[in-house]
Protein backbone atom coordinates (compact mmCIF):
# COMPACT_ATOMS: atom_id res chain seq x y z
CA UNK A 1 0.00 0.00 0.00
CA UNK A 2 1.52 3.52 -0.59
CA UNK A 3 1.99 6.10 2.22
CA UNK A 4 0.36 8.64 0.78
CA UNK A 5 2.10 10.97 4.17
CA UNK A 6 4.87 10.77 1.98
CA UNK A 7 3.19 13.20 -0.60
CA UNK A 8 1.98 15.87 1.94
CA UNK A 9 3.44 19.07 1.43
CA UNK A 10 6.88 18.60 2.47
CA UNK A 11 7.34 21.81 4.81
CA UNK A 12 4.54 19.90 7.66
CA UNK A 13 7.11 17.48 8.18
CA UNK A 14 8.77 20.58 10.01
CA UNK A 15 6.03 21.74 12.26
CA UNK A 16 6.28 19.65 15.51
CA UNK A 17 3.10 18.81 17.14
CA UNK A 18 2.93 20.96 20.47
CA UNK A 19 4.77 20.07 23.55
CA UNK A 20 2.77 22.41 25.55
CA UNK A 21 -0.74 20.87 24.34
CA UNK A 22 0.94 17.55 25.44
CA UNK A 23 1.90 18.69 28.78
CA UNK A 24 -1.30 20.51 29.31
CA UNK A 25 -3.18 17.40 28.51
CA UNK A 26 -1.11 14.59 30.80
CA UNK A 27 -1.19 17.51 34.01
CA UNK A 28 -4.99 17.79 33.41
CA UNK A 29 -5.35 13.46 33.91
CA UNK A 30 -3.99 14.10 37.68
CA UNK A 31 -6.94 14.60 39.89
CA UNK A 32 -6.41 17.88 42.06
CA UNK A 33 -3.39 19.51 40.39
CA UNK A 34 -3.63 23.36 40.05
CA UNK A 35 -3.42 24.13 36.72
CA UNK A 36 -1.14 26.98 35.31
CA UNK A 37 -0.99 25.88 31.81
CA UNK A 38 -3.76 28.16 30.51
CA UNK A 39 -3.27 30.76 27.83
CA UNK A 40 -6.53 32.01 28.12
CA UNK A 41 -8.80 34.61 30.29
CA UNK A 42 -10.69 32.35 33.22
CA UNK A 43 -12.67 35.53 33.00
CA UNK A 44 -16.66 35.18 31.03
CA UNK A 45 -17.13 37.65 28.17
CA UNK A 46 -18.89 41.30 29.37
CA UNK A 47 -22.69 41.35 29.32
CA UNK A 48 -22.98 43.90 26.99
CA UNK A 49 -21.30 41.94 24.64
CA UNK A 50 -23.20 39.08 24.76
CA UNK A 51 -26.46 41.09 24.51
CA UNK A 52 -25.07 42.32 21.38
CA UNK A 53 -24.62 38.91 20.18
CA UNK A 54 -28.31 38.09 20.81
CA UNK A 55 -29.55 40.65 19.47
CA UNK A 56 -27.99 40.29 16.31
CA UNK A 57 -29.10 36.99 15.89
CA UNK A 58 -32.75 38.57 16.53
CA UNK A 59 -31.94 41.06 13.71
CA UNK A 60 -31.04 37.80 11.35
CA UNK A 61 -27.16 39.10 11.01
CA UNK A 62 -26.91 35.80 9.16
CA UNK A 63 -25.93 36.33 6.10
CA UNK A 64 -21.64 37.02 4.70
CA UNK A 65 -20.14 40.19 6.10
CA UNK A 66 -18.31 42.25 3.68
CA UNK A 67 -14.97 40.14 3.80
CA UNK A 68 -12.86 42.54 5.51
CA UNK A 69 -15.22 42.41 8.01
CA UNK A 70 -18.25 44.78 9.36
CA UNK A 71 -17.78 48.60 8.91
CA UNK A 72 -18.99 48.86 12.19
CA UNK A 73 -16.70 46.75 13.66
CA UNK A 74 -13.48 48.26 11.79
CA UNK A 75 -14.76 51.57 12.39
CA UNK A 76 -15.03 50.73 16.70
CA UNK A 77 -11.24 48.95 15.83
CA UNK A 78 -10.05 52.03 14.02
CA UNK A 79 -11.49 54.54 17.30
CA UNK A 80 -10.16 52.40 19.84
CA UNK A 81 -6.36 51.99 18.39
CA UNK A 82 -6.20 55.68 17.95
CA UNK A 83 -7.65 56.80 21.41
CA UNK A 84 -6.07 54.15 23.30
CA UNK A 85 -2.42 54.08 21.67
CA UNK A 86 -2.42 56.49 19.12
CA UNK A 87 -2.15 53.75 15.88
CA UNK A 88 -3.97 55.54 13.17
CA UNK A 89 -5.65 52.57 10.74
CA UNK A 90 -8.26 53.82 9.07
CA UNK A 91 -11.39 51.20 8.82
CA UNK A 92 -10.33 50.80 5.00
CA UNK A 93 -6.55 49.58 6.99
CA UNK A 94 -8.14 47.02 8.93
CA UNK A 95 -9.30 43.26 8.31
CA UNK A 96 -11.03 41.64 10.75
CA UNK A 97 -9.77 37.94 11.12
CA UNK A 98 -10.20 34.85 12.61
CA UNK A 99 -8.47 35.10 15.90
CA UNK A 100 -5.37 36.88 15.57
CA UNK A 101 -3.88 33.32 14.81
CA UNK A 102 -5.53 33.71 11.62
CA UNK A 103 -4.24 37.13 11.10
CA UNK A 104 -0.50 35.98 12.07
CA UNK A 105 -1.21 33.41 9.16
CA UNK A 106 -2.45 35.85 6.76
CA UNK A 107 0.66 38.32 7.36
CA UNK A 108 3.13 35.16 7.57
CA UNK A 109 2.04 33.42 4.33
CA UNK A 110 1.18 36.43 2.37
CA UNK A 111 4.93 38.47 3.05
CA UNK A 112 7.16 34.96 2.53
CA UNK A 113 8.29 33.63 -0.85
CA UNK A 114 10.26 29.98 0.36
CA UNK A 115 14.20 30.63 1.99
CA UNK A 116 13.08 33.95 3.25
CA UNK A 117 14.09 33.85 6.47
CA UNK A 118 12.28 35.34 9.80
CA UNK A 119 13.76 36.75 12.75
CA UNK A 120 12.20 35.53 15.89
CA UNK A 121 13.09 36.23 19.40
CA UNK A 122 13.00 33.33 22.22
CA UNK A 123 11.61 32.28 23.94
CA UNK A 124 8.50 32.81 22.11
CA UNK A 125 4.96 31.87 21.35
CA UNK A 126 5.89 29.10 19.26
CA UNK A 127 2.65 29.24 16.82
CA UNK A 128 4.92 31.96 14.74
CA UNK A 129 7.68 29.27 14.36
CA UNK A 130 5.09 26.82 12.96
CA UNK A 131 3.46 28.95 10.56
CA UNK A 132 6.89 30.54 9.51
CA UNK A 133 7.43 26.84 8.33
CA UNK A 134 4.43 26.06 6.49
CA UNK A 135 5.03 29.17 4.50
CA UNK A 136 8.46 27.52 3.08
CA UNK A 137 10.40 30.37 5.66
CA UNK A 138 12.94 29.96 7.91
CA UNK A 139 12.96 30.62 11.54
CA UNK A 140 16.10 32.48 13.13
CA UNK A 141 15.75 32.22 16.47
CA UNK A 142 17.38 34.89 18.53
CA UNK A 143 18.21 33.94 22.19
CA UNK A 144 16.90 36.97 24.13
CA UNK A 145 18.02 35.34 27.71
CA UNK A 146 21.24 37.42 28.17
CA UNK A 147 19.11 41.13 27.65
CA UNK A 148 15.89 40.69 30.33
CA UNK A 149 13.87 38.57 27.50
CA UNK A 150 13.85 41.52 25.06
CA UNK A 151 15.06 42.24 21.72
CA UNK A 152 17.71 44.59 21.35
CA UNK A 153 18.81 47.06 18.69
CA UNK A 154 22.41 45.79 19.15
CA UNK A 155 20.95 41.80 18.43
CA UNK A 156 18.64 42.81 15.55
CA UNK A 157 21.49 44.56 13.71
CA UNK A 158 23.64 41.86 14.40
CA UNK A 159 21.33 39.48 13.33
CA UNK A 160 20.47 41.14 10.22
CA UNK A 161 24.13 41.87 9.54
CA UNK A 162 24.71 38.00 9.57
CA UNK A 163 21.67 36.56 7.67
CA UNK A 164 21.59 39.14 4.80
CA UNK A 165 19.01 40.01 2.08
CA UNK A 166 17.02 36.98 3.08
CA UNK A 167 16.11 38.32 6.04
CA UNK A 168 11.90 39.61 4.93
CA UNK A 169 10.47 39.67 8.55
CA UNK A 170 10.80 40.20 12.36
CA UNK A 171 7.90 38.62 14.98
CA UNK A 172 7.57 40.96 17.67
CA UNK A 173 5.13 40.24 20.55
CA UNK A 174 4.79 42.36 23.40
CA UNK A 175 3.78 42.07 25.98
CA UNK A 176 4.96 38.78 25.51
CA UNK A 177 3.74 35.53 26.04
CA UNK A 178 5.47 33.45 27.51
CA UNK A 179 7.54 36.12 29.14
CA UNK A 180 5.71 39.10 30.28
CA UNK A 181 8.10 41.63 29.09
CA UNK A 182 7.14 45.03 26.91
CA UNK A 183 8.90 47.62 25.27
CA UNK A 184 9.07 51.33 25.98
CA UNK A 185 8.62 53.98 23.35
CA UNK A 186 12.33 54.11 23.38
CA UNK A 187 13.74 51.20 23.10
CA UNK A 188 10.83 50.42 19.91
CA UNK A 189 12.05 53.88 18.72
CA UNK A 190 15.55 52.52 18.86
CA UNK A 191 14.40 49.25 17.09
CA UNK A 192 12.36 51.10 14.09
CA UNK A 193 15.79 53.10 13.86
CA UNK A 194 17.60 49.82 12.66
CA UNK A 195 14.59 48.75 10.65
CA UNK A 196 13.72 51.60 8.51
CA UNK A 197 14.59 51.68 5.20
CA UNK A 198 15.64 48.23 5.12
CA UNK A 199 12.96 45.88 2.96
CA UNK A 200 11.73 44.10 6.16
CA UNK A 201 8.56 44.08 7.86
CA UNK A 202 7.84 44.62 11.46
CA UNK A 203 5.29 41.67 12.29
CA UNK A 204 3.91 42.89 16.02
CA UNK A 205 1.58 40.69 17.52
CA UNK A 206 -0.33 43.22 20.21
CA UNK A 207 -2.47 41.15 21.68
CA UNK A 208 -2.08 41.77 25.44
CA UNK A 209 -2.03 45.29 24.71
CA UNK A 210 -4.86 46.05 27.04
CA UNK A 211 -3.46 43.98 29.63
CA UNK A 212 -0.37 46.50 30.59
CA UNK A 213 0.59 46.93 34.59
CA UNK A 214 2.76 49.10 35.12
CA UNK A 215 3.35 51.83 31.98
CA UNK A 216 0.72 52.63 28.91
CA UNK A 217 1.52 50.00 26.09
CA UNK A 218 3.20 51.45 23.32
CA UNK A 219 3.12 50.20 19.71
CA UNK A 220 5.92 49.91 16.97
CA UNK A 221 3.69 51.18 14.63
CA UNK A 222 4.08 54.84 15.61
CA UNK A 223 7.66 54.98 14.69
CA UNK A 224 7.85 52.15 11.53
CA UNK A 225 3.87 52.39 10.20
CA UNK A 226 4.80 51.29 6.83
CA UNK A 227 6.98 48.36 7.69
CA UNK A 228 4.61 47.30 10.54
CA UNK A 229 1.65 44.81 10.24
CA UNK A 230 -0.26 45.27 13.56
CA UNK A 231 -1.91 42.03 14.79
CA UNK A 232 -4.21 42.51 17.74
CA UNK A 233 -7.70 41.51 18.53
CA UNK A 234 -10.15 41.01 21.59
CA UNK A 235 -9.39 37.69 22.60
CA UNK A 236 -7.34 38.87 25.59
CA UNK A 237 -8.86 42.12 26.25
CA UNK A 238 -12.67 40.87 26.55
CA UNK A 239 -12.07 37.59 27.28
CA UNK A 240 -13.24 36.25 23.79
CA UNK A 241 -11.37 33.61 23.14
CA UNK A 242 -13.87 31.47 22.15
CA UNK A 243 -15.55 34.13 19.55
CA UNK A 244 -12.61 34.45 17.36
CA UNK A 245 -12.49 37.78 16.13
CA UNK A 246 -8.83 39.20 15.82
CA UNK A 247 -7.72 42.24 13.93
CA UNK A 248 -5.42 42.93 10.93
CA UNK A 249 -3.96 46.46 10.34
CA UNK A 250 -1.43 47.69 7.85
CA UNK A 251 -1.19 50.42 5.87
CA UNK A 252 -3.77 50.31 3.15
CA UNK A 253 -1.64 48.89 -0.56
CA UNK A 254 -0.37 46.38 2.19
CA UNK A 255 -4.36 45.35 2.94
CA UNK A 256 -5.17 45.12 -0.22
CA UNK A 257 -2.58 42.11 -0.57
CA UNK A 258 -3.23 40.76 2.30
CA UNK A 259 -6.73 40.71 2.05
CA UNK A 260 -6.36 37.88 -0.88
CA UNK A 261 -5.07 35.33 1.41
CA UNK A 262 -8.03 36.25 3.93
CA UNK A 263 -10.32 36.10 1.48
CA UNK A 264 -9.50 33.01 -0.27
CA UNK A 265 -8.65 30.82 3.18
CA UNK A 266 -11.47 31.85 5.20
CA UNK A 267 -14.21 34.06 2.91
CA UNK A 268 -15.23 36.59 6.08
CA UNK A 269 -15.48 35.84 10.01
CA UNK A 270 -19.08 35.25 11.58
CA UNK A 271 -21.62 38.18 11.29
CA UNK A 272 -23.09 37.75 14.65
CA UNK A 273 -19.66 37.64 16.56
CA UNK A 274 -18.35 40.67 14.43
CA UNK A 275 -21.46 42.45 16.05
CA UNK A 276 -20.68 41.27 19.04
CA UNK A 277 -16.86 42.40 18.83
CA UNK A 278 -17.77 46.21 17.62
CA UNK A 279 -19.71 46.03 21.03
CA UNK A 280 -16.37 45.17 23.12
CA UNK A 281 -14.49 47.78 21.17
CA UNK A 282 -17.26 50.45 21.57
CA UNK A 283 -19.39 50.42 24.33
CA UNK A 284 -16.78 47.94 25.97
CA UNK A 285 -13.58 49.90 25.71
CA UNK A 286 -12.74 49.85 29.04
CA UNK A 287 -13.63 46.52 29.60
CA UNK A 288 -10.39 44.81 30.57
CA UNK A 289 -9.37 47.20 33.14
CA UNK A 290 -11.08 45.55 36.04
CA UNK A 291 -9.69 42.11 34.87
CA UNK A 292 -6.27 44.12 34.76
CA UNK A 293 -6.54 45.09 38.34
CA UNK A 294 -7.54 41.06 39.14
CA UNK A 295 -4.31 40.19 36.76
CA UNK A 296 -1.94 42.69 38.62
CA UNK A 297 -2.88 41.18 42.24
CA UNK A 298 -2.48 37.44 40.95
CA UNK A 299 0.80 38.13 39.92
CA UNK A 300 2.10 40.20 42.69
CA UNK A 301 0.93 37.27 45.41
CA UNK A 302 2.66 34.76 42.64
CA UNK A 303 6.17 37.15 42.32
CA UNK A 304 6.12 37.11 45.96
CA UNK A 305 5.51 33.42 46.93
CA UNK A 306 8.70 32.71 43.61
CA UNK A 307 11.21 34.72 45.41
CA UNK A 308 10.45 33.15 48.72
CA UNK A 309 11.53 30.24 47.36
CA UNK A 310 14.63 31.53 45.43
CA UNK A 311 13.25 31.35 42.06
CA UNK A 312 14.78 34.23 39.78
CA UNK A 313 11.71 35.84 37.89
CA UNK A 314 12.10 39.27 35.59
CA UNK A 315 8.53 41.13 36.56
CA UNK A 316 6.46 40.68 34.05
CA UNK A 317 4.72 43.97 33.17
CA UNK A 318 1.81 42.78 30.85
CA UNK A 319 -0.17 39.59 30.06
CA UNK A 320 -1.13 37.15 32.53
CA UNK A 321 2.22 34.88 32.50
CA UNK A 322 5.00 34.80 34.68
CA UNK A 323 8.42 33.21 33.58
CA UNK A 324 10.30 32.16 36.19
CA UNK A 325 14.07 30.40 37.03
CA UNK A 326 13.82 27.65 38.81
CA UNK A 327 15.88 28.22 41.80
CA UNK A 328 19.30 26.99 41.24
CA UNK A 329 19.89 23.97 44.10
CA UNK A 330 16.92 22.49 42.50
CA UNK A 331 16.44 20.08 39.65
CA UNK A 332 17.61 22.17 36.45
CA UNK A 333 16.42 20.11 33.84
CA UNK A 334 13.11 22.06 33.37
CA UNK A 335 10.92 19.17 31.94
CA UNK A 336 11.90 16.65 34.12
CA UNK A 337 11.20 19.61 36.94
CA UNK A 338 7.62 19.98 35.45
CA UNK A 339 6.42 16.36 35.40
CA UNK A 340 8.06 16.18 38.89
CA UNK A 341 6.31 19.04 40.04
CA UNK A 342 3.06 17.91 38.47
CA UNK A 343 2.89 14.23 39.48
CA UNK A 344 4.30 14.87 43.22
CA UNK A 345 3.60 18.95 43.67
CA UNK A 346 0.23 18.93 41.87
CA UNK A 347 1.13 21.68 40.23
CA UNK A 348 1.49 22.70 36.34
CA UNK A 349 3.51 24.67 34.68
CA UNK A 350 4.82 24.44 31.56
CA UNK A 351 8.52 23.90 30.75
CA UNK A 352 10.36 27.16 29.56
CA UNK A 353 12.82 25.49 27.41
CA UNK A 354 8.95 24.35 25.00
CA UNK A 355 9.28 28.69 23.79
CA UNK A 356 12.52 28.12 22.25
CA UNK A 357 16.09 28.76 23.16
CA UNK A 358 16.74 30.70 26.15
CA UNK A 359 14.15 29.12 27.98
CA UNK A 360 16.12 26.40 29.53
CA UNK A 361 15.68 26.51 33.59
CA UNK A 362 12.63 28.24 33.19
CA UNK A 363 8.67 27.50 33.90
CA UNK A 364 5.75 29.35 32.61
CA UNK A 365 2.93 30.22 35.12
CA UNK A 366 -0.25 31.59 33.66
CA UNK A 367 -2.27 33.63 36.59
CA UNK A 368 -5.54 33.45 34.09
CA UNK A 369 -6.90 31.25 37.18
CA UNK A 370 -8.79 32.21 40.51
CA UNK A 371 -6.91 33.98 43.41
CA UNK A 372 -8.39 31.06 45.31
CA UNK A 373 -6.71 28.39 42.70
CA UNK A 374 -3.29 30.27 43.24
CA UNK A 375 -3.39 30.70 46.72
CA UNK A 376 -3.54 26.79 46.55
CA UNK A 377 -0.94 26.17 44.08
CA UNK A 378 1.48 28.46 45.96
CA UNK A 379 0.90 26.51 49.03
CA UNK A 380 1.09 23.01 46.96
CA UNK A 381 4.70 24.40 45.46
CA UNK A 382 6.10 25.48 48.69
CA UNK A 383 5.30 22.19 50.02
CA UNK A 384 6.94 20.49 46.77
CA UNK A 385 10.35 22.83 46.64
CA UNK A 386 10.35 21.94 51.06
CA UNK A 387 10.34 18.74 50.52
CA UNK A 388 12.94 18.28 47.27
CA UNK A 389 15.42 20.26 49.57
CA UNK A 390 14.92 17.94 52.83
CA UNK A 391 14.84 14.61 49.96
C1 LIG B 1 1.04 35.90 21.75
C2 LIG B 1 -0.24 35.35 21.24
N1 LIG B 1 -0.66 35.69 20.02
C3 LIG B 1 -1.81 35.20 19.52
C4 LIG B 1 -2.61 34.35 20.24
C5 LIG B 1 -3.87 33.83 19.63
O1 LIG B 1 -4.93 34.71 19.80
P1 LIG B 1 -6.40 34.36 19.25
O2 LIG B 1 -7.06 33.48 20.26
O3 LIG B 1 -7.08 35.68 19.10
O4 LIG B 1 -6.24 33.65 17.95
C6 LIG B 1 -2.21 33.97 21.53
C7 LIG B 1 -3.04 33.03 22.31
O5 LIG B 1 -2.65 32.50 23.32
C8 LIG B 1 -1.01 34.49 22.04
O6 LIG B 1 -0.58 34.16 23.27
Amino acid sequence: MMEMTNYLNRQLAGVKASDILNFANFAQQIPNIINFTLGEPDFNTPEHIKQAAIQSIHDDHSHYAPANGTLALRENASTFLANKYQQHYTPDEIIVTQGATEALYTAIVSVLNPGDKVIIPTPTFPLYIADVTVAGGQPVLVNTAATGFKLTPELLAETITREGEAVKMVILNYPSNPTGVVYSPEELKALADVLRDKPIFALCDEIYSELHYDQPHASLSAYLPEQTILVTGVSKSHAMTGWRIGLLGAPQSLINELSKIHQFTITSTATVTQDAAASALGQGKDDALPMRDAYSTRRDYILATLDDLGFITVKPEGAFYIYTKIAPDLEQDDEKFAYDLAERGLVAAVPGSYFGPGGEHYLRLSYATSMAEIKQGMTNLKNYVARQRTE
